[in-house]
């Protein structure tokens, strides 16, 4: 084989075989095939895409090139959840604790926040102590011993997405459907799960704004993964607002706590609910979707989630007192008010403001590799669609003096005030079957 021929063919119109996507990437991750073919070859795939069958032998091939996960001794069903991201959007944390609580193990592989989103690796390492950075053995140790695992993705695992993810960022190749589905399952393949449920956001603080791209991404990620033997299902949901009252690290760690004590937000309560009662459902630990909500609401309400994740924090090398003793958690020193400058209606308008606001503060990265600031973030006073009077505080802003000036004006123009305004809906549709 050669990489002109595998070029011309995908140029031509042509569907990589799955020798060919095989020899490719494991020419790609071994040196042999320089990043300018590569490119070229992600490049074509973005303008062409690939035919189901096609993708499939992609990701397989991409999922091949490193070491997957395997855990013999660990007998409960395997199951994870992806999310698009957004602002304020911490499922994860006091989903898979409950989710454990309820019978079925979670090892979760995340990332961490780059540009306007954030990442659950940052929150959790906002727990004094807490370890993201495990080894396979360590990785595997937490999830026998407490039923969770909660890591970063290893230079072992799926080196093929950690080169071609540095090739396409760099080369503006990200948001290919193909591309961005391969990319995702590959990692998550990599964990031996059974079953996935994928959490797909729309709205201005989405991966993906429109619906319809979203959508389309879902029914993707869905036919693929179950092609490869992982049950799978996929809920649109809402991100032109943030999820719940809180954006940051620490603060959203708080808020998670408070979920996990049966309070929190109403819609951050709801997705752990449905996202976590679609997966025992997926697995058959419940007959249905509702009665797997009813599951996870019971683990949050009983004190058994909590209790559990009370035990990942410790085999994590963090502080489980901070459970308690929120004061145990990294507070920002300063605070300053975004106020309302009429009366109206709160409407949001661009999300993606307040999560470069938070970037702003030092809260995340502009470049992969930038140290952040914990502490910091936003506090929301008021919910979407609430009528607001003139001088009313809308959102506090956590800070330690860095970044204030950028990031009170991106707040500022984040939101607008309008004399009517309906929320879209938290969950906009299902798919699955
Ligand atoms: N997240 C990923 O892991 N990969 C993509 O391609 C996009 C988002």
């Amino acid at each position: 084989m050669d990489a002109r021929a595998i070029l011309q063919k995908k140029r031509d119109g042509g569907a990589l075989t799955r020798e060919e996507s095989e020899w490719f990437l494991r020419g790609y991750v071994a040196g042999e095939i320089p990043d300018y073919f590569a490119s070229a070859l992600l490049a074509l795939v973005f303008v062409r895409g690939m035919e189901p069958q096609e993708l499939a032998h992609w990701t397989r091939a991409m999922l091949d090139s490193g070491e997957k996960l395997a855990f013999p001794r660990v007998a409960l069903p395997k199951v994870d959840k992806h999310s698009t991201g957004g602002i304020g959007d911490k499922v994860s944390i006091p989903l898979a604790p409950a989710l454990a609580a309820c019978g079925v193990a979670v090892p979760m592989i995340s990332g961490r926040g780059l540009g306007h989103t954030g990442g659950t690796l940052d929150k959790l390492e906002s727990i004094p102590g807490f370890r993201t950075q495990l080894s396979s053995a360590e990785f595997a140790r937490c999830l026998e011993n407490t039923g969770v695992a909660l890591g970063g993705q290893t230079p072992e695992l799926v080196p093929a997405d950690r080169k071609l993810y540095a090739l396409r960022d760099v080369t503006g190749l990200i948001e290919s459907i193909p591309l961005i589905a391969s990319s995702i399952l590959s990692k998550k393949l990599a964990e031996g799960i059974d079953a996935l449920v994928l959490d797909v956001k729309f709205g201005s603080g989405a991966f993906m704004v429109e619906r319809e791209r979203g959508a389309e991404l879902a029914r993707t990620m869905i036919r693929l993964a179950e092609s490869m033997g992982v049950r799978t299902s996929a809920f649109q949901t809402c991100m032109s607002r943030p999820l719940g009252r809180k954006a940051g690290n620490a603060v959203e760690i708080e808020e998670s706590f408070d979920c996990l004590a049966g309070g929190g937000p109403a819609e951050l309560r709801e997705l752990v609910c449905l996202q976590g009662g679609e997966l025992l459902a997926l697995t058959g630990r419940e007959p249905d979707l509702e009665a797997g909500k009813r599951r996870i609401a019971r683990s949050l309400d009983d004190g058994s989630a909590r209790e559990l994740f009370a035990r990942v924090i410790a085999a994590q090398g963090g502080d489980p007192r901070c459970l308690d003793e929120r004061e145990r958690l990294p507070r920002a020193r300063e605070s300053a008010f975004v106020r309302s400058p009429a009366d109206g209606v709160l409407a949001w308008r661009d999300l993606r403001a307040l999560g470069l606001a938070i970037t702003a503060l030092g809260g995340g990265r502009r470049v992969l590799g930038d140290a952040i600031d914990p502490a910091v973030g936003l506090v929301f006073q008021v919910d979407e669609g609430a009528r607001v009077t003139r001088g009313e505080p809308l959102v506090e802003v956590r800070h330690n003096g860095r970044g204030l000036d950028e990031a009170l004006r991106r707040i500022e123009g984040s939101f607008e005030l309008r004399a009517e305004h309906r929320p879209d809906p938290l969950i906009l549709q299902r798919f699955g079957a």
